[in-house]
């Protein structure tokens, strides 16, 4: 019998965490996934998403290497991914192959007056998982990283080949930071790194802070929402479920193809939507009307941003495109079901 392929998700109570992990499980393979579980939104809501995976965390959230019975598809551990000895048991306990590395403090606007948890989670946290995977020789890591990183380029779309040294915030920072040590670490212990920049992510089960989540749960409520710079800004928003399957997909192509140590790609939609028209489609879902608060821009943002997808495109083939419509709905519905109706 062939043997099961063991990865490990870091970040998988997260909202992509979550959805990324079930993928990797409905392809096969088994699942280690790490969070700290940490309370900088909604801890019950990260619980519910373990739960999603059929992980009951009562008790039990220290399944760990010396109970695991090699046949659990998914094994949660709650960790901090700061603790280089205690990752790097995990990935060699587990005889991990690949990693997709999602945990971090995410959120532009919180970084502005909390930038340590930043530095803490993303730079020292990637730092030291990077480091274990190159004492137990991981085949593969998968980087998350974000279209922050273009920062103040004002040209579009936006290419990998940029360069990218003009961060508008922390988070984009500490992004980009994490780009340059992978990249490092890559060149110098032959890791190889794929660094995935992440556009604009929606759908069910997304982050309290985030625009869509806040949005639905204020116009179902009746409360104004705040818009900024008037509306006038576009995100190339990318349906979560479109995004596992990018990544999922460019797992498989990367593994045919040994040559290249570390890669950048933009994971995105390739399609720039305005804030008014995510707004319309919106207030279409829910049947009502939003009472808007148009509010100067906010520092940290970008006012754009717009993927450029050929390059994941020539890799993988043709891009999962799912509608904006669908995808909104998809996201209602979910927070009319895990919140009620009001
Ligand atoms: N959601 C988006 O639109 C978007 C866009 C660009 C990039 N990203 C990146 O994608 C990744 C996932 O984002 P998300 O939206 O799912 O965020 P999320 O906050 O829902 O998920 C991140 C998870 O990581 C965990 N975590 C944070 N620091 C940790 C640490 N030090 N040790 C262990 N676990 C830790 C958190 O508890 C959380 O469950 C992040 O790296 C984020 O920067 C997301």
């Amino acid at each position: 019998m062939a043997e099961v392929e063991t990865v490990l998700v870091t970040g998988c109570a997260g909202f992509i965490g979550m959805h990324l992990t079930r993928g990797l499980l409905a392809e096969g393979f088994r699942v280690v996934g790490v969070d700290n579980l940490n309370d900088y939104y909604d801890v019950q809501l990260k619980i519910a998403r373990l739960r999603e995976l059929r992980f009951n965390v009562e008790g039990d959230e220290d399944s760990s290497m010396n109970t695991d019975s090699g046949l659990t598809p998914f094994v949660f551990v709650k960790q901090d991914i700061a603790e280089v000895e205690v990752m790097s048991r995990i990935i060699k306990n587990y005889n991990v192959s690949q990693v997709f590395h999602l945990a971090a403090q995410a959120g532009v606007r919180y970084s502005i007056d909390n930038p340590q948890a930043y530095i803490d989670s993303n730079v020292v946290g990637t730092t030291s998982l990077l480091q274990a995977c190159r004492m137990h020789r991981v085949e593969h890591v998968y980087l998350a990283s974000s279209s922050s990183v273009y920062g103040a380029i004002t040209e579009t779309p936006f290419r990998e080949d940029m360069t990218c040294d003009t961060p508008l915030s922390i988070y984009a920072a500490t992004k980009a930071s994490t780009e340059l040590i992978a990249h490092a670490y890559s060149k110098l212990f032959q890791l190889k790194v794929t660094a995935l920049r992440f556009f604009t992510v929606y759908g069910p089960w997304d982050r309290p802070d985030m625009a869509l989540h806040k949005f639905v749960e204020r116009i179902r409520k009746g409360k104004q929402i705040d818009v900024y710079n008037n509306g006038d800004m576009q995100r190339d928003f990318t349906y979560v479920e479109d995004l596992v399957r990018m990544v999922l997909r460019l797992s498989v192509a990367s593994t045919a193809d040994n040559d290249k140590l570390y890669q950048v790609f933009n994971v995105g939609s390739g399609n720039p939507v305005s804030l008014s028209k995510f707004i319309g489609e919106i207030q279409k879902a829910l049947d009502r009307e939003a009472l808007i608060r148009y509010l100067p821009m906010q520092p940290g943002d970008l006012k754009q941003t717009y993927a450029d997808m050929t390059k994941l495109t020539a890799t993988i083939g043709s891009l999962p495109k799912t509608k904006l419509d669908f995808g909104i709905a998809e996201a209602v519905r979910w927070h009319s079901e895990y919140y009620g109706q009001v």
